[in-house]
C-alpha cells in the first residue's frame, strides 16, 4: 500500500493548477502524490506537464452531456482512477461535470478549483464577467465538486483586489497566482484528514481565520506556507 494520497487529477487545458500540484508534491509541501491525469482534450498542454515528471497522462474523449458516449466516458474515467488507486479527484482547469459513475465512486472525494469568489461568477470567463460587472475584489474557490458546475461545499478561498487598469486577462493572472497556492493547501487539509463536510459548510479543523498575505486574503488559513 502507499503512504502518500494518491491524487487523480483532471485537466482540459494549460494545467498551470495542475503543475502547482505536482511541484507542491514534489517539494513534500503536501503529503500527496500525483498517480494519474485525465484530460477530456488530446492536446491539452497539462499532458506534457504529467509526462515531464513522470506521471501517466490519459486522453479520455467525453462526448456532449447525457449522451451514451459521455456515460461510457464517466465509467472510463472511474476505471482508469481505481487503476491508479486514486484517493482523491482534483478537478484543475477541467471544464466538464462529474458522470454518475464518478459521482457513486468519488463523492465528498473530489475537489475543484473556480477563478471567482463563489457563489459570485459560477461558470466560464468569469475573470472577464467580474472585471465587467465592477466588482472591486474578486479571488478564487476550492470546493467539494458534485454533479453540478461550481456549486459543493466550500474549503478556501482567496480575494484580490481588482484594479482600475485591469482587464480579464490581468485579473486572471492575478487570481491564479493564489489558486497555485490555495488548491495544494486544500489538498493537504483532505490528506490529513482535516475536512468535514456539515450541510453546506466545510470544517477546517485547527484552520485560524485567515490572514493577509503575498498579496491576497486566503480563507480559512493555518500557517500557510504552501
Ligand atoms: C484557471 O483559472 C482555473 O481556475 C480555470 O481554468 C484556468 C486555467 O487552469 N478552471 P489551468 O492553468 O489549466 O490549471
Amino acid at each position: 500500500m502507499y503512504d502518500k494520497l494518491r491524487l487523480g487529477v483532471l485537466v482540459s487545458g494549460g494545467g498551470t493548477n495542475l503543475q502547482s500540484i505536482l511541484d507542491a508534491c514534489e517539494a513534500g509541501k503536501i503529503d500527496a502524490e500525483v498517480a494519474v491525469v485525465i484530460s477530456d482534450k488530446a492536446e491539452a498542454y497539462a499532458l506534457e506537464r504529467a509526462t515531464k515528471h513522470d506521471v501517466p497522462g490519459v486522453f479520455l474523449g467525453v462526448g456532449r452531456n447525457d449522451t451514451p458516449e459521455y456515460l461510457a466516458a464517466d465509467e472510463q474515467q472511474v476505471a482508469v482512477l481505481r487503476e491508479h488507486e486514486v484517493g482523491l479527484v482534483c478537478m484543475a482547469g477541467y471544464m466538464r461535470k462529474a458522470g454518475p459513475a464518478m459521482m457513486q465512486a468519488f463523492a465528498d472525494r473530489m475537489l475543484n478549483i473556480h477563478p471567482a469568489l463563489l457563489p459570485a461568477f459560477p461558470g466560464v470567463e468569469v475573470q472577464w464577467h467580474a472585471v465587467e460587472y465592477g466588482v472591486r475584489v474578486s479571488g478564487c474557490t476550492v470546493h467539494f465538486a458534485d454533479e453540478e458546475f461550481d456549486r459543493g461545499p466550500i474549503i478556501i478561498q482567496a480575494a484580490v483586489p481588482v484594479l482600475q487598469a485591469d482587464d480579464g486577462e490581468a485579473l486572471a493572472k492575478r487570481i491564479l497566482r493564489q489558486e497555485h497556492r490555495i488548491y495544494p493547501q486544500a489538498i493537504q487539509w483532505f490528506a490529513e484528514g482535516r475536512l468535514r463536510i456539515e450541510g453546506r459548510q466545510v470544517v477546517v479543523e485547527g484552520a485560524g481565520d485567515g490572514t493577509w498575505s503575498d498579496g491576497g486574503l486566503i480563507s480559512p488559513a493555518l500557517e500557510l506556507d504552501l
